[in-house]
């Protein structure tokens, strides 16, 4: 399960003044859990079941068994909403199904060439995935990846290897129809940052052998709950609570810090849920992340003692896992380490958190997102959960969560630049 600890925070944001804000607010909760008709063709993500029904997962458990007798290697294409939801649960978990090497997130050439020589002496099948047929990232390495395998494999192997995760009617299924290759529809009333529950990630998930059953029963049982649990005990609810009361006190930064490398990627698709959804119309806190313990050693000095801007979410997992323990021996070396002879690393970590929290405490609100287990089913709740939280957490800070219109200025000057 998942408990947001609220105790490091309540020096900055008293127990009481949450509670009524949060009753004062509580039309903001109900419009949220039964979800409202003008973001009705935004909030498909809201039912888990309408995007990920028991029907959909068996189809997209078929087609990853399809893909892996094909391939070693699945390659997606996408970016942002596209690419980030499985990319967290591919970093998270470490499956051993087949090994996903992403593109369509970077123009680099020097980047594209090293994806092309990763796939040298594999079997690959591609996936683009793409809302909008548009975005220059995915389009451009769709083409390259295409002719790569056409080159490689012949156009009617080739064929067989493309998948495409587009929009139904929308350029990219026209290109599907006409070539030949696979088509999954991309879910229709879901904008990308809310897809990591939908076949956009559950397919790269399921070949990658992550247990995409668990994962979304993990975001039932989330739904469950944020759906029906009154004010008073919505931690999701709460969360957006407090940071809009932060907001309102002038704290402009939130850092969603954590001790788990293993977070690296899913910290990437919170700060973009956060950052499309609530940075508009000149307002919103700025979604930053930090990777413990190396951050101490650099933001950390900023989060101590800088600008009182900021405040600070922790991610904790409380249960030890498989590959959770590694002892360090004693040695006869004398090398200044002796207090940690015969210590767990699992346990070090656990004392450089608790102290950073303590000393940071000090200083800045620190909320801790609490995670029995790092597993498919934590990792479904931690979707559901940060995607209700941030819904929310826009409407009480008055701002479309489901829009984001600020990435369409620099699109036309990159369009004008390259002719199109
Ligand atoms: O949340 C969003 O809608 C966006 O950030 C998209 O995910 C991102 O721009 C990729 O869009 P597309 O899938 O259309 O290429």
């Amino acid at each position: 399960m998942l408990k947001l600890n609220r105790s490091f925070a309540s020096a900055f944001v008293a127990e009481d003044e949450l509670v009524s804000y949060m009753d004062e607010h509580a039309d903001v909760l109900a419009r949220c859990q039964a979800g409202e008709d003008r973001y009705a063709d935004s909030l498909g993500w809201l039912s888990v079941d309408e995007w990920a029904s028991d029907a959909i997962l068996d189809r997209t458990c078929a087609l990853a068994e399809q893909i892996r007798s094909m391939a070693d290697i699945f390659v997606v294409i996408g970016v942002g909403g596209s690419n980030n939801g499985s990319r967290s649960v591919q970093a998270a978990l470490a499956p051993e199904g087949a090994r996903l090497v992403w593109a369509g997130n970077t123009l680099s050439a020097w980047e594209l060439n090293r994806v092309l020589d990763e796939l040298e002496g594999h079997d690959v099948v591609i996936d683009c995935i793409a809302k909008n047929f548009e975005t220059l990232e995915p389009g451009s390495s769709f083409r390259l990846l295409r002719q790569y395998l056409v080159e490689r494999y012949g156009r009617e192997e080739a064929a067989r290897r493309i998948v495409c995760t587009g929009t139904i009617g929308s350029p990219l299924e026209d290109l599907c129809r006409a070539e030949g290759y696979t088509f999954v529809p991309f879910a229709t009333n879901v904008g990308g940052r809310y897809t990591a529950l939908t076949e956009v990630h559950l397919l790269p998930m399921a070949v990658a052998g992550v247990d995409i059953r668990a994962l979304v029963a993990g975001a039932r049982t989330m739904e469950r709950l944020l759906r029906t649990a009154p004010v008073g005990e919505n931690s999701a609810f709460a969360y957006a609570s407090a940071r809009n009361m932060l907001w309102d006190r002038g704290y402009r930064v939130e850092l969603l810090s954590f001790f788990e490398p293993r977070f690296r990627w899913f910290s990437k698709w919170w700060e973009q849920l956060f950052a499309e959804s609530e940075g508009k119309d000149g307002r919103g806190i700025f979604p930053a992340a930090a990777e413990c313990s190396e951050e101490l050693h650099s933001l950390g000095q900023f989060v101590q003692d800088g600008t009182h801007i900021l405040f600070e979410t922790f991610l904790d997992i409380l249960e030890q896992g498989t590959g959770d323990s590694l002892v360090l021996g004693g040695t006869d070396v004398a090398d200044a380490f002796g207090y940690l002879d015969g210590k767990d690393f699992w346990d070090i970590n656990k004392a450089s958190f608790t102290a950073t929290r303590e000393a940071h405490a000090g200083m800045l609100p620190c909320f801790t997102l609490e995670l029995d287990r790092l597993d498919e089913e934590h990792m479904g709740m931690l979707f559901y959960w940060f995607a209700f939280a941030c819904y929310a957490s826009g409407e009480l800070l008055g701002v479309n969560p489901f829009d984001q219109p600020g990435v369409e200025a620099y699109k036309r000057l990159m369009f004008d630049a390259l002719g199109k």
